[in-house]
């Protein structure tokens, strides 16, 4: 065990693989996402999601202020690993993305999984808040998930 410095907490967090989301909404106006892996599961019934958001992220105000979001599963395709990273930019070119629009936020075409969320608590811990949504609607095109692992891309097979 070694001391817990932000270097060394990044890198053990890198061991954990998880799928990529792209959070997206309507809010304040226009369209926004953000790429995000902190998205998590937190009930069944009734159906709770949740993400953490950088408080210094556009997002972040974005949800705060809005009522409902999407949350996009990528598929392990090359447009949605630049989807992934598009959205991870200050900067989106919404363009490099095909995506339809729904009440919740846009929906990323061919995303695997799409979670149409109402916001319903907010709470801020640390650097980030947690938001917490209910699941009013469901939706994807199966397919191979996109996965995150030691902060690179990885497909199942
Ligand atoms: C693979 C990956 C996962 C990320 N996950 C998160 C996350 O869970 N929460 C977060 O706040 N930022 C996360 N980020 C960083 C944001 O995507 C990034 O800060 C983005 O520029 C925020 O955009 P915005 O300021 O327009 O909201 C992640 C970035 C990458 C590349």
């Amino acid at each position: 065990m070694v001391p817990t410095t932000p270097e060394e907490f990044r890198r053990i967090l890198g061991r954990f693989a998880t799928g990529i989301t792209v959070v997206t909404s309507h809010a304040l106006g226009g369209s926004h996402g953000m790429t995000a892996t902190s998205f998590t599961s937190v009930s069944l019934e009734p159906p709770l999601v949740l993400v953490c958001v950088d408080k210094t992220a556009n997002t972040h105000d974005v949800l705060l202020n809005g009522e409902r979001f999407l949350v996009n599963i990528l598929a392990s395709r090359s447009d949605h690993r630049d989807t992934c990273i598009n959205f991870a930019g200050k900067t989106k070119d919404w363009s490099l993305a095909s995506w339809t629009d729904t009440p919740w936020g846009p929906k990323i075409d061919q995303a695997v999984a799409v979670l149409g969320c109402r916001k319903t608590k907010s709470w801020p811990e640390g650097d980030h808040t947690i938001f917490i949504g209910r699941v009013e609607a469901l939706g994807g095109s199966p397919g191979e998930p996109l996965v995150y692992y030691n902060r690179d891309f990885w497909r199942i097979s």
